[in-house]
C-alpha cells in the first residue's frame, strides 16, 4: 500500500482518480463485498443468511453494534427503536410547507435535516452516548417521516406508529392503513418488505455513504449528514435506478420491442443504458439479486400477479441480456434494483416511494459509518485534490476595459 500522505508531503504528487474506482477511502469492519465472487458480508455474515433468517432489526443492531443480539439485547434493542418512533409534532407542520406534488425524496432530504433543528442533544457529535441516541432516532423516525411524504402526497391523514407492530409491519401500516379501516397485515408482504429493508441495509462506499462519511468529517451533526446521503441517493445511477428500471420497463413496452432496447443500450452514440443492469464493484450476479428475484416470484404469488405485463418483460429482458455477448463481455448482471421495483409496484408504492424505501433502509449502514468514522482515531476532514485543467494566472481587465 502506497502512503499517499508521504508520497505528497515529499514530492508533491497526488492520485488523480476520477470516480474514486480505485482509492480507498477509509479503514471500515462493517461490510465486506467481493464483487468478482458475488459475496457480500456484513460484519462477516452473509447476506443471504441474514436476509433468510433475521429481521431488519436485528440486522441494523449487527451494522451498529458489530454483532448479532441476544434475544434480551434484541428485545431491548427493538424497545428502543419503537420509543423514538414519534417525530415531533412541529414536524408535522414542517412537512405540510412543501407543495403537494413534491417528490417525496425531496421531502425526506429536507425534513430529515431539519431533525437537527429538533434534537439539539443529539447533535452533540463528542458524546458517544448522544451518538448512539441520534442513530436511534434516525433508524425509528425515517419509516415515520416516509410514510408521511406519502400520505402527504395522496392527501390522507398521517398515521401515528404503531409500536405493537414490528419494523415492517409499522411501515406498512403508517403508509397503507387509513383511520376508518382496521389494518390487516399480510405476513408474506411485511416479510418482504422486511427483506428488501435487509438487502439495502449497507454497502460499504457506495456514493451515498461516503457523501455521509465526507459532510461528517467536517464534524457536521449525524441528521445533515443523512440529509446529505439522501441528497446523493436520490440519483438514477445509485437509489434511483428501481425507479427507472420501472420506468423503462414501462418505456419498453412489449416483449417485441426489447432488441430495439438491447441495441441502443449497446450503441455508444446513445446514452440510453439498461437500468437495473451494472454495477461499480459486482462483476458477478450481485447477491442481493438473487435474494430479490426469490422474493419477487413470492410476493407476485402471493398478490396472485401471475401475467404482470412489466414482469413478462422484466423476465424476458434478463433472458435476452444475459445471453448477450456485450453483457457477457462487460459483465453487466441484473442488479438488486432490477427486481426491487417491481415488488415495490405489485405492493402498492408508486414509483416514486422507490428511492424512499431504499433510504429508509440504508439509514442504519450510513449511520453506522458515521459512527465508525467518528470514532476512528486517525479520521481527517476528508479533502480530495483535484486536478486542474483552467486558465494560468492573467492580468486582471477592469471592468469598463472588458468586452
Ligand atoms: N447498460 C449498457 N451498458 C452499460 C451499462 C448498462 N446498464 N452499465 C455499464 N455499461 C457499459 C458502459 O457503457 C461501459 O462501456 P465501455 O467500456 O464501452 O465504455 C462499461 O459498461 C462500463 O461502464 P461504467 O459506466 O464505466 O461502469 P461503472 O462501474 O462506472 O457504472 C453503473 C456502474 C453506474 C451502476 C452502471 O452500470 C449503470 O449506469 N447502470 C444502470 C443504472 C443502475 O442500474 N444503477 C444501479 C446501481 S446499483 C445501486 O445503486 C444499488
Amino acid at each position: 500500500v502506497i502512503d499517499i500522505r508521504k508520497l505528497y508531503a515529499e514530492t508533491g504528487y497526488f492520485t488523480y482518480d476520477p470516480g474514486f474506482t480505485s482509492t480507498g477511502s477509509c479503514e471500515s469492519k462493517i461490510t465486506y463485498i467481493d464483487g468478482d465472487e458475488g459475496i457480500l458480508l456484513h460484519r462477516g455474515y452473509a447476506i443471504e443468511d441474514l436476509a433468510e433468517n433475521c429481521n431488519f432489526l436485528e440486522v441494523c443492531y449487527l451494522l451498529l453494534h458489530g454483532e448479532l443480539p441476544s434475544p434480551e439485547q434484541l428485545s431491548t434493542f427493538d424497545k428502543t427503536i419503537t420509543y423514538h418512533t414519534m417525530v415531533h409534532e412541529q414536524i408535522n407542520y414542517f412537512l405540510r410547507g412543501f407543495r403537494r406534488d413534491a417528490h417525496p425524496m425531496a421531502i425526506l432530504c429536507g425534513v430529515t435535516g431539519a431533525l437537527s433543528s429538533f434534537y439539539h442533544d443529539s447533535t452533540d457529535i463528542e458524546d458517544p452516548h448522544q451518538r448512539m441516541i441520534a442513530s436511534h432516532r434516525l433508524i425509528a423516525k425515517l419509516p415515520t417521516m416516509a410514510a408521511m411524504a406519502y400520505k402527504y402526497s395522496v392527501g390522507q391523514p398521517f398515521m401515528y406508529p404503531r409500536n405493537d407492530l414490528s419494523y415492517a409491519e409499522n411501515f406498512l401500516y403508517m403508509t397503507f392503513g387509513v383511520p376508518c379501516e382496521p389494518f390487516k397485515v399480510n405476513p408474506i408482504l411485511s416479510r418482504a418488505m422486511d427483506r428488501i429493508f435487509i438487502l439495502h441495509a449497507d454497502h460499504e462506499q457506495n456514493a451515498s455513504t461516503s457523501t455521509v462519511r465526507l459532510a461528517g468529517s467536517s464534524g457536521a451533526n449525524p441528521f445533515a449528514c443523512i440529509a446529505a446521503g439522501i441528497a446523493s441517493l436520490w440519483g438514477p445511477a445509485h437509489g434511483g435506478a428501481n425507479e427507472a428500471v420501472l420506468k423503462m420497463l414501462q418505456e419498453i413496452g412489449s416483449k417485441d420491442r426489447i432488441p430495439e432496447f438491447i441495441k441502443r443500450a449497446k450503441d455508444k452514440n446513445d446514452s440510453f443504458r439498461l437500468m437495473g443492469f451494472g454495477h461499480r464493484v459486482y462483476k458477478n450476479f450481485d447477491p442481493r439479486a438473487q435474494v430479490m428475484r426469490k422474493t419477487c416470484h413470492e410476493v407476485l404469488g402471493e398478490l396472485g400477479i401471475t401475467n404482470d405485463p412489466l414482469l413478462d418483460i422484466a423476465m424476458e429482458l434478463e433472458r435476452i441480456a444475459l445471453e448477450d455477448d456485450y453483457f457477457i463481455e462487460k459483465k453487466l448482471y441484473p442488479n438488486v434494483d432490477f427486481y426491487s421495483g417491481i415488488i415495490l409496484k405489485a405492493m402498492g408504492f408508486p414509483t416514486s416511494m422507490f428511492t424512499v424505501l431504499f433510504a429508509v433502509a440504508r439509514t442504519v449502514g450510513w449511520i453506522a459509518q458515521w459512527k465508525e468514522m467518528i470514532e476512528d482515531p486517525g479520521q481527517k476532514i476528508g479533502r480530495p485534490r483535484q486536478l486542474y485543467t483552467g486558465a494560468t494566472q492573467r492580468k486582471f481587465v477592469p471592468q469598463n476595459e472588458r468586452g
